[in-house]
């Protein structure tokens, strides 16, 4: 059986924001660095978010995260951490802060460079000395405030994982911090969310309890994924969708596949992860669907489906319905770089544990029939 652990003290629930006080408190938290960035302050979820800790002196705000996460931006990150004597960090905000925030807590207890600590290295340098660290998700997605890693572009151009399992203190998950994303956000992120689930559960390594967590956050995101874009305000909705990316993130430990293989080579150039992710799932589902005969019908079971639906079409549909890209092409994607994508693709982690094996060509054909 594939490892199974949860690691992460999680407060959930809406206006579990509250607890930050506490647990800033509990962990010894006087001056913190605030990772967040420019959009979610912007939009008054930075301060809503820490609306509690408004007696905090001294605190710090590095607001700096791009769209993608970077080597460059954790080394920014750590800067302004030791100039201003930070005793902690807090991560507000989506998937790309979240990870950025664990990024520079990684280099804030051990030396540089990020890439020694990276899951692409034989042995990749282990986390020694972390600072406390808690996250606050701002997205319904990543689900990073109970993942394994931080997914990061390095210098070297590669996007891969900094595996950073026991990193998070806490994780503070309050719905009500998504209420005002916007409609794009929500479906892109969303979907990012119910491809972990899906990818999971189809991970040919063997781990039912793992498995059991992937149908039920699949069950979840799906039900309410159109709800949630149609009515941001509606909070049962983004309740559900807040479960499913965390159940999502727990899951994926058991492995994804060629969704995510992809999406990190194309995120290398800089497209956002979960369009990404939304685009590719329907095909690559059909590109492995000779191997889950047994397995489709209990995705669609956990999806209120008939056994037999037509999941491939279904999330055709489904990503026009949210409004989402219908191919590589609508992103920018140039097709002569295919042979690269498809070579990144084989190198990267979640290749090992796609249902089918695949070969370039197969990710040749796989980008050409999502393009
Ligand atoms: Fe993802």
């Amino acid at each position: 059986m594939a490892i199974l652990s949860f690691n992460t003290k999680v407060h959930f629930g809406h206006g579990e924001r509250k607890q930050l006080v506490l647990e800033s408190a509990k962990l010894g938290i006087k001056r913190p660095l605030f990772v967040t960035d420019k959009g979610v302050r912007a939009a008054g979820v930075f301060a809503r978010a820490t609306e509690t800790l408004s007696e905090m002196q001294g605190a710090v705000i590095f607001d700096q995260t791009p769209p993608n996460p970077t080597e460059d931006a954790a080394v920014a990150g750590l800067l302004a951490y030791q100039e201003n004597r930070c005793d902690g960090i807090i991560g507000v905000g989506g998937g790309a802060t979240l990870d950025l925030a664990k990024a520079i807590a990684v280099l804030c207890g051990d030396p540089a460079p990020l890439w020694e600590y990276c899951n692409r290295n034989a042995s990749p340098r282990p986390i020694i000395n972390p600072p406390p660290l808690i996250l606050m998700p701002t997205t319904s997605g990543s689900g990073s405030e109970v993942g394994r890693s931080a997914v990061i572009i390095f210098n070297n151009g590669i996007k891969a994982g900094v595996g950073c399992p026991t990193i998070v203190s806490t994780a503070i998950c309050d719905p009500e911090l998504t209420l005002t994303l916007p409609k794009y956000m929500t479906a892109a992120t969303g979907m990012d969310a119910l491809s972990h689930c899906v990818e999971t559960f189809c991970s040919p390594l063997i781990n039912p309890p793992i498995d059991a967590i992937a149908l039920d956050g699949l069950t979840r995101l799906y039900q309410n994924i159109e709800r949630a874009v149609t009515d941001g305000s509606d909070a049962e909705a983004r309740w559900h969708m807040m479960m499913g990316a965390l159940e999502g993130a727990v899951c994926f430990q058991k492995g994804l596949g060629a969704v995510h293989s992809v999406s990190h080579s194309l995120g290398a150039l800089g497209h956002h992860h979960g369009t990404l992710n939304a685009i590719m799932l329907p095909h690559v589902l059909a590109i492995n669907a000779p191997v889950l005969q047994e397995k489709l019908p209990l995705l669609c079971r956990a999806m209120g489906l008939t056994p037999a639906t037509d999941l491939v079409k279904l999330f055709l549909v489904l990503n026009q319905k949210l409004g989402l890209p219908s191919g590589l092409k609508e992103l920018g994607v140039d097709s002569s770089s295919f042979q690269t994508i498809a070579r990144a693709s084989l190198s990267d982690n979640a290749h090992k544990t796609n249902p089918r094996t695949l070969t370039e060509t197969d990710y040749c054909s796989l980008l050409s029939s999502a393009w």
